[in-house]
């Protein structure tokens, strides 16, 4: 079998008609969700997210490809919280892909595509260590709490200093 870091790794824009694939992805990874005390969004839930971010100029929200399978998801918000700053909200890889390195390379990818974005916060939701240790070894620290399961990471993007 080919080894897993010749595959290439593609993102592309999530559209509504994606919602059955997305509400795939996210029935395959509970462990997450049961992290954040829910249950995966049902079909009808993921809908009525792609519908609000829709309307959301400054949203953006990708599926990660590898090759032709779907194995994760991505999500942030341009120009927030100030101009010049973006937000991830969530990157997500599909549970039986995760620890492969496919995580790292979306990270990655979108940092070097954030053209004229200064600075790149993540929140991390509940008690996700695996999230902070993850968003750590990518350069990024601790900015604040946003409340007890919200916790704010940030790290600057391009030749800026750290
Ligand atoms: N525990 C601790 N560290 C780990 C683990 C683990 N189980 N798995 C991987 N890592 C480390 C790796 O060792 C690697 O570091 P290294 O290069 O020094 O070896 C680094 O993390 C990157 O590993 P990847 O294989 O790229 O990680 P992965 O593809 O699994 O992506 C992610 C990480 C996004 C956290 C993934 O596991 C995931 O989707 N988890 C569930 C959803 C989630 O919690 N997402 C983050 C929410 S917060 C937010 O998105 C802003």
């Amino acid at each position: 079998m080919e080894a897993m870091r010749t595959l290439s790794l593609s993102l592309r824009p999530v559209r509504l008609e994606d919602a059955p694939l997305l509400h795939g992805l996210f029935s395959r990874s509970p462990g997450y969700f049961a992290l954040i005390g829910m249950e995966p969004p049902s079909l009808e839930d993921v809908v009525q997210d792609l519908h609000t971010l829709e309307r959301d100029p400054r949203r953006r929200a990708f599926l990660l490809f590898l090759e032709r399978e779907a194995v994760g998801y991505l999500d942030y918000k341009l120009h927030y919280p100030e101009e010049g700053e973006a937000t991830l909200s969530l990157l997500l890889i599909r549970e039986d892909r995760q620890g492969q390195g496919i995580g790292q390379k979306a990270l990655r990818h979108l940092m070097e595509h954030l053209a004229g974005v200064e600075r790149l916060y993540a929140v991390v939701y509940g008690q996700n260590p695996r999230a902070k240790d993850f968003f750590r070894k990518e350069g990024f620290r601790h900015a604040r709490d946003g409340g007890p399961a919200v916790s704010w990471y940030v790290r600057q993007l391009g030749a800026g200093p750290a």
